[in-house]
């Protein structure tokens, strides 16, 4: 992979940093970190699986900079996000004396940003951190724009703050040791960019799908660079989600309900949202706010990039109670996002009553496939992946 260092800004007044894109970064986090603390103690939050991999090199970078970093590996996976484990990352902090310009480094995914953002949001009443994404996810979405927090058994996400990192330091060669379901699982947010700002983006990854999923260097960087410019764009016009910004939650209504309904242990976060891309897209057709043929775009793409597109069988009510925990929910009502057209969505509220309908109309009994035969005699073979 040639050299080439991106830097995309994230204009916050105050609380603006750089995104920092660059093949090979990992091993110069240390230098990098000199600018943006003036303390030696930095706590490395990361998970057992990214610490097999690039702990110790992260740890030799920055203790070749001088600094003193305490590690603190948790376990991997959505169900360590949890107000239980930012007690546990509270105590280390305290017990290690850190102080207020003492540094917090996220190194990996989602889950360790959003864990990391949050410990570093309350701690002290708010201590410097930086993010170091090394999933997909991560690098095109959970490390930009400061949204950090925990699950709550009732809902996902819903206990957090608003706190902006001060650098998201991205090394796209971190991906090469992702296992295939979270690189795949990662796509799902970058077509969501495309869907609602972006159809000259979307159509590049129509064209460049094959190379994508292959990991071919030139549109891997093109995918993740366009994605931070794209969200930090939304997020410096709307940085706490009083209006735009709730473009960025896309596919993620129901794609947060299909989650939290199987206990953090079915469906992966990127997977739910790229089920959530294709039934919200149904669900807006069925509104009127859309035509059919951007379901199919929709629909199709995400097939191609291997991602499953169906719910599998569960029952309305249980979906539109978990949508009710959604942090969407203002006054009762669901706020979603529905797409226009490639590139172009809308924010309204949806009513049980229709959702009930197409619900039942697609996912219930006697249900018309997309292409209008019945299900069980599909006119088309689709590839997805159905969990029951
Ligand atoms: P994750 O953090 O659970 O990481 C996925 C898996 O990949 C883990 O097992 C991890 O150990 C492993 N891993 C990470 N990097 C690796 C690497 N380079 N090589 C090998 N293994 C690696 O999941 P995720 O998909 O990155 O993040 C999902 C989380 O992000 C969810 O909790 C979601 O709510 C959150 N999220 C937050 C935002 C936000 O704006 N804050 C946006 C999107 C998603
Ligand atoms: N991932 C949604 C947001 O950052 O707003």
């Amino acid at each position: 992979m040639a050299v080439v260092k991106q830097i995309i800004p994230v204009a916050l007044g105050e609380r603006s940093y750089d995104i920092v894109l660059c093949p090979g970064l990992l091993a110069t986090v240390g230098d990098r970190l000199r600018a943006l603390t003036t303390s030696p103690k930095v706590g490395v939050v990361t998970d057992r699986h990214v610490a097999s991999h690039y702990l110790q090199s992260t740890l030799r970078s920055l203790r070749k900079a001088g600094y003193d970093p305490t590690p603190i590996i948790l376990p991997p996976g959505e169900r360590t996000k949890t107000l239980g484990t930012i007690a546990k990352v509270l105590d280390v902090l305290a017990r290690h004396k850190f102080e207020r310009q003492s540094l917090l480094l996220a190194l990996g995914g989602g889950v360790i940003g959003d864990i990391t953002g949050f410990a570093a949001a309350i701690y002290q009443r708010g201590i410097p951190f930086v993010q170091v994404p090394t999933t997909l996810v991560a690098q095109v979405d959970s490390s930009v724009g400061g949204k950090t927090g925990v699950d709550h058994r009732l809902g996902k996400n819903l206990i957090g703050a608003f706190y902006q990192p001060r650098a998201v330091l991205i090394d796209p060669l971190t991906l090469r040791t992702l296992p295939r379901r979270e690189w795949i699982a990662g796509l799902a947010e970058v077509i969501k960019y495309g869907i609602i700002a972006d159809k000259e983006f979307f159509a590049f990854l129509e064209q460049e799908m094959p190379a994508i999923l292959k990991l071919a260097d030139e549109p891997v960087i093109h995918v993740i660079k366009r994605s931070c410019e794209i969200k930090a764009d939304v997020v410096a016009g709307d940085e706490r989600e009083a209006d735009r910004r709730r473009i960025l939650n896309y596919g993620h209504t129901i794609g947060h309900a299909l989650e939290s309904l199987g206990g953090y242990r079915g469906l992966i976060h990127g997977e739910a949202v790229g089920i959530g891309l294709v039934q919200e897209a149904d669900l807006a057709c069925h509104m009127g706010l859309c035509a059919r043929e951007v379901v199919d775009r929709i629909r199709s793409l995400v097939q191609r990039a291997g991602l499953s597109e169906q719910v599998s069988r569960t029952a309305f009510g249980p979906i539109w109670k978990a949508m009710q925990h959604d942090k969407k929910v203002v006054g009762g009502q669901v706020i979603g996002v529905w797409p226009v057209r490639i590139g172009e969505v809308t924010i309204r509220p949806i009513e049980q009553q229709i959702c009930a309908e197409w619900f039942q109309s697609t996912h219930g009994r006697g249900r018309k496939t997309p292409s209008g035969s019945r299900p069980g005699k599909p006119s088309i073979r689709r590839k997805t992946r159905v969990r029951k």
